[in-house]
C-alpha cells in the first residue's frame, strides 16, 4: 500500500490520473487509525459529530471547542490520510476574522492539515482570504447541514436547470477563490458529473452518484452503527451495532450468570 503522505498536491494528482479518491469521517483515535491503516485518503472530522457521536438532532449545535478536541483525537491516529477538520456552525460566517482565527485553531491546536467550510458564492470571499493565509479549504455544496432550517429538511439539491446552474457558478467560484477539493452532497448525479468535468479540482461525493473523483460517507453510517438513519446513498458495509449488541447482551449475561469473571481472568496471591 502507497504509505506516502496524503497532501492537496495528492489528491489534484489522483484527480489527474483518474484515481478515485477514498474519504471517511472519524471523530476518534481509534476510528482514525484503523482508517489510515485501511488506506483512506482523506479523513474528515465532520461537524457531523453533532449528530452520530454527541446524539443532537442536527449539526447546528457542536463548538469549535468540540471540534477541536475530535479532531486532535483524529489527527494522533493517523500517519498518511489528509485530516481535514469541519468548521461547525457561526466559527465562519460572523466575519473573515471570526474565519481567520477559528480556521488557524484548527491547523495550530490539532494539527489539522485543512478546514471546510459550507456554502457557495457567500463562502468564497471567505476561501480567498483562509487561503491567502495559508490554511487549505474544502468546499460544500449541495445539501449542506449547517442550512437546514433553511432548506427545511434533507431534501435533494440542485434538481431544476436554474439551481444545477446556480450550484455550477458556486462551484466555479469556489475553485477561484482556492478550494483545494469541493464536497458535493445529496445531488443528481447527471449534475455532480458536469461539475467534476469542468473543474480541475477534485469532487467529493456524498449521495452525488459515481462520477465524483472521490466519495466520502458518515463512517458511522457505513459501518452500520447509527442505526435510526436510512438512505439510499449509504452502503452499509458492517452490521456493528448488531455485533456491539451481541456482545452486550453476552457479557450482561455472564455477570448476572457469574461466569464471568473466570478464575482465569482473576489475579491470584499465588
Ligand atoms: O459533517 C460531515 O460529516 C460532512 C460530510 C457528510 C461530508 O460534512
Amino acid at each position: 500500500m502507497n504509505t506516502e503522505k496524503v497532501t492537496t498536491r495528492t489528491l489534484l494528482k489522483m484527480k489527474k490520473k483518474g484515481e478515485k479518491i477514498a474519504c471517511l469521517t472519524a471523530y476518534d483515535y481509534l476510528t482514525a487509525r484503523l482508517l489510515d491503516e485501511c488506506g483512506i485518503d482523506l479523513i474528515l472530522v465532520g461537524d457531523s459529530a453533532a449528530m452520530v457521536f454527541a446524539g443532537y438532532e442536527n449539526t447546528l449545535p457542536i463548538t469549535m471547542e468540540a471540534m477541536l478536541y475530535h479532531t486532535a483525537a483524529v489527527k494522533r491516529g493517523v500517519k498518511r490520510a489528509m485530516v481535514v477538520a469541519d468548521m461547525p456552525f457561526l466559527s465562519y460566517q460572523t466575519s473573515i476574522a471570526d474565519a481567520a482565527q477559528n480556521a488557524g485553531r484548527f491547523l495550530k491546536e490539532s494539527g489539522a492539515e485543512a478546514v471546510k467550510i459550507e456554502g457557495g458564492r457567500v463562502a468564497a470571499p471567505i476561501v480567498k482570504n483562509l487561503v491567502e493565509r495559508g490554511i487549505p479549504v474544502m468546499g460544500h455544496l449541495g445539501l449542506t447541514p449547517q442550512s437546514i432550517h433553511k432548506f427545511g429538511g434533507y431534501q435533494l439539491q440542485a434538481k431544476d436547470k436554474e439551481s444545477a446552474e446556480r450550484l455550477m457558478a458556486a462551484a466555479k467560484a469556489l475553485e477561484n477563490a482556492g478550494c483545494f477539493a469541493i464536497v458535493l452532497e445529496k445531488i443528481p448525479y447527471q449534475v455532480a458529473q458536469e461539475v467534476s468535468r469542468e473543474l480541475s479540482i477534485p469532487t467529493i461525493g456524498i449521495g452525488a452518484g459515481p462520477y465524483c473523483d472521490g466519495q466520502i460517507l458518515v463512517v458511522d453510517d457505513m459501518e452500520g452503527r447509527y442505526e435510526g438513519f436510512e438512505a439510499k446513498f449509504v452502503r452499509r458495509y458492517a452490521d456493528l451495532a448488531g455485533q456491539m449488541r451481541t456482545a452486550f447482551k453476552a457479557y450482561h449475561k455472564d455477570v448476572k450468570e457469574k461466569s464471568f469473571p473466570s478464575l482465569d481472568e482473576s489475579f491470584s496471591q499465588e
